[in-house]
């Protein structure tokens, strides 16, 4: 059953997850974190960095990978995710550079660059600690509603409501990729433990849905039901109240 915490407000849900970031790595200093973009954990990397600064905690034996990317974006693009990594994370903590993964958002071949993928989390172990968001659809990474969903990590088209949400962070919808390379349900599921954040009335919603314990491929959240190990953390928008 998912795990939750109820927090008075966005400041209390980034402590909180990054309290359990914190205490995965002084359990385990080599641990492997899977990591999350969008607007949401921003307040949790903040915290982790400022932990990092001040010397509570290190990722210098750590390794990360991350669930998405958009396809097609350059690494250096303003909107990729690796520079959301690089600006709200690895440049502000200790982490060796090469051991931070995010799927490769120029894969010439997508199917390839998917499978690699997994074969690297698969050779660092699995994930430890899984951080996620959840879209106002209940996507997770970007494994988008739909009638069948996808273990391996692979190449997938934005649903119009993700490229709208998302327009948000580029200058146009436009110019929103419509594609994304995602982690598969494998690799995610795969991990230890899972924190699911969420906060905001748009994510009422899907957490509704999840916390009646529905199994739902219209809304892929829901499938959190069949881990044994999650953690909500919430605020109460999120949860409806
Ligand atoms: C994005 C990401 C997800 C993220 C979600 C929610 O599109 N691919 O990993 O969890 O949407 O984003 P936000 O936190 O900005 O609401």
């Amino acid at each position: 059953m998912v795990k939750v915490w109820v927090c008075e407000n966005y400041a209390e849900v980034s402590r909180r997850a990054a309290d359990v970031v914190a205490a995965q790595l002084s359990r385990k200093s080599d641990s492997v974190l899977g990591f999350a973009t969008g607007s949401t954990p921003e307040g949790m990397y903040a915290e982790l960095a400022r932990d990092c600064r001040e010397g509570r905690i290190s990722f210098s034996h750590a390794c990360t990978f991350n669930l998405d990317e958009y396809y097609p974006i350059s690494p250096e693009a303003p909107c990729s995710y690796r520079r959301y990594m690089e600006e709200n994370l690895f440049s502000l903590i200790d982490i060796d550079p090469a051991n931070t993964h995010l799927p490769d958002g120029l894969a010439e071949d997508p199917a390839a660059e998917g499978k690699h993928y997994d074969a690297m989390i698969e050779a660092a172990g699995g994930i430890d600690l899984q951080v996620l968001g959840v879209g106002q659809n209940g996507h997770i990474g970007f494994n988008e509603p739909d009638d069948v969903l996808i273990l391996g990590t692979h190449c997938t088209k934005l649903t119009h409501s993700t490229i709208a949400a998302n327009s948000r962070f580029f200058a146009s919808e436009d110019e929103v990729p419509k594609q994304a390379m995602t982690m598969g349900l494998g690799p995610i599921f795969g991990a230890e433990q899972i924190i699911l954040l969420a906060t905001g009335a748009e994510k009422a919603e899907p957490i509704s849905h999840l916390l009646a314990g529905e199994l739902r491929t219209d809304f892929p959240v829901t499938l959190l039901n069949l881990h044994n190990n999650v953690l909500l953390i919430a605020d109460r928008a999120a949860m409806g109240e």
